[in-house]
């Protein structure tokens, strides 16, 4: 037993679970390929400088939970924590500007973050994401949020809840903290002393606060959603116009809080009940600054990424397709020691396009069998000692002598009456 372990928060993505991954990843394909989305890969790694600007200095991503080292020529690189900020960088790094705008992107990939790890929280994960960039009008948000509930939906991901909001602009969020931080001050008598402790390091977070007398306060406290600039109010009931024209269900959230500093307008979250603590599936929201905030003209942007992990677990059973051999090829007599005959059938074989093993253990006629059996073999054919092979159907039990030319195209045949 070896006394090596995967590093605490990282997992092995062993073969039946990647059958699922793989499975997960052709619905993305299928549901983003079709609305124009193209795929994108960027660095594991990056510029610290990205995320610390790009996704927020005061974030809890950016203040603990990024794998940061120097990369032993005084550059300070960070493991990816999320993949918008790299989009963004490469948008802006290979001009795509000047591609047809909106440029739309998706992604599965895995992120690092340094959480203490749970159920459904690990230190190394997936997202598959979708990033539009160069649009700022209403309908992309809309159909962004609607390829990901099609996602989800096609995943089978149970249970799910989808809040919505929307954060107007930074100068109307500064604006409505400070209206929100008076209200509470003006009534520190009926809310709870950790609140009235955090009005000023955060007001946001009363609308949170579980305690009752609180929650009464908090029943008319102004709410982000009642402050909206005109244009800001105008583009999210567009949004949701168009959500309910689609028929989709979501809950409105004025207090919908996502750890990322890059939003402004459009906000959303897909929750599960089925995942208990670690309940967000996913999220995204609009990030019209971002491009600017990293050193580019002024570009709109809105996105979501998901989680593989959380999408698997709250999917159930997801079915995978069965794994097919068409052709075991069972070795006996002299070719036990020579296997250049075996060897050649079965890569034939598999030129021909069926699936095709060989013996490769050495074991008794009967074991090979047995083997055969096990791995779903649907013909074995069984080289030996004479000029022909013998050929078995696993399915029927029929065995018959055969010249070894004939071997493939029977499976062949018998392949096309299946
Ligand atoms: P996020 O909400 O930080 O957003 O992450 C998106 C999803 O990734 C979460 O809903 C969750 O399913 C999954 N996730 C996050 N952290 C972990 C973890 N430690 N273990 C397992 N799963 C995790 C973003 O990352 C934004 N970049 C989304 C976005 C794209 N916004 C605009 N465009």
């Amino acid at each position: 037993v070896s006394s090596f372990q995967a590093p605490r928060g990282t997992f092995d993505v062993l073969p039946a679970d990647a059958a699922r991954r793989a499975v997960l990843e052709q619905h993305a394909h299928r549901i983003l390929g079709a609305a124009g989305y193209r795929r994108i890969e960027t660095p594991t790694f990056e510029s610290t400088q990205l995320f610390s600007r790009g996704v927020g200095e005061a974030t809890d991503i950016v203040q603990k939970e990024m794998y940061t080292f120097d990369d032993g020529g005084g550059r300070s690189l960070t493991l990816r924590p999320e993949g918008t900020a790299p989009v963004c960088r490469a948008y802006l790094e290979h001009g795509m500007h000047k591609l047809p705008q909106p440029v739309k992107l998706w992604y599965l990939s895995s992120f690092f973050r340094a959480e203490a790890p749970q159920r459904g929280r690990y230190r190394q994960f997936w997202q598959v994401g979708a990033e539009a960039i160069g649009a700022g009008g209403p309908e992309t948000d809309a159909e962004l949020i609607l390829l990901l509930a099609d996602l989800l939906e096609a995943i089978g991901v149970k249970e799910t809840r989808l809040r919505i909001s929307s954060l107007g602009t930074a100068a109307t969020r500064a604006e409505y903290r400070r209206e929100l931080a008076a209200f509470l001050h003006a009534r520190e008598d009926g809310l709870a002393p950790e609140v009235v402790a955090r009005i000023d390091l955060n007001p946001m977070r009363a609308f949170d606060a579980g305690d009752a007398i609180t929650q009464r306060t908090m029943r008319d406290a102004p709410t982000l959603l009642d402050r909206l600039a005109s244009e800001d109010a105008e583009h999210f009931a567009q949004v949701r116009r168009m959500l309910d024209d689609a028929g989709l269900r979501y809950e409105l959230d004025p207090t919908l809080v996502r750890g990322l500093d890059y939003y402004a307008r459009t906000l959303f979250e897909f929750t599960s009940e089925d995942l208990g603590a670690q309940s967000g599936v996913a999220g995204g929201g609009r990030y019209d600054g971002l491009i600017e905030q990293l050193g580019g003209p002024a570009t709109p942007g809105c996105g979501w990424a998901a989680g593989v992990e959380r999408m698997l677990l709250a999917a159930g059973d997801l079915p995978t397709p069965p794994e097919l051999v068409d052709l075991f090829v069972a070795r006996a007599g002299r070719a036990l020691q020579d296997g250049a005959d075996a060897f050649a059938l079965a890569a034939n074989a598999r030129r021909a396009g069926l699936s095709a093993q060989l013996e490769l253990d050495g074991r008794s006629l009967r074991g090979q069998l047995k083997h055969a059996d096990r791995i779903g073999a649907r013909y074995v054919a069984i080289i030996g000692d004479e000029d022909t092979v013998s050929l078995r159907n696993m399915e029927s039990g029929d065995q018959a002598e055969t010249e070894p030319a004939a071997v493939i195209p029977t499976i062949l045949r018998g392949s096309r009456l299946a």
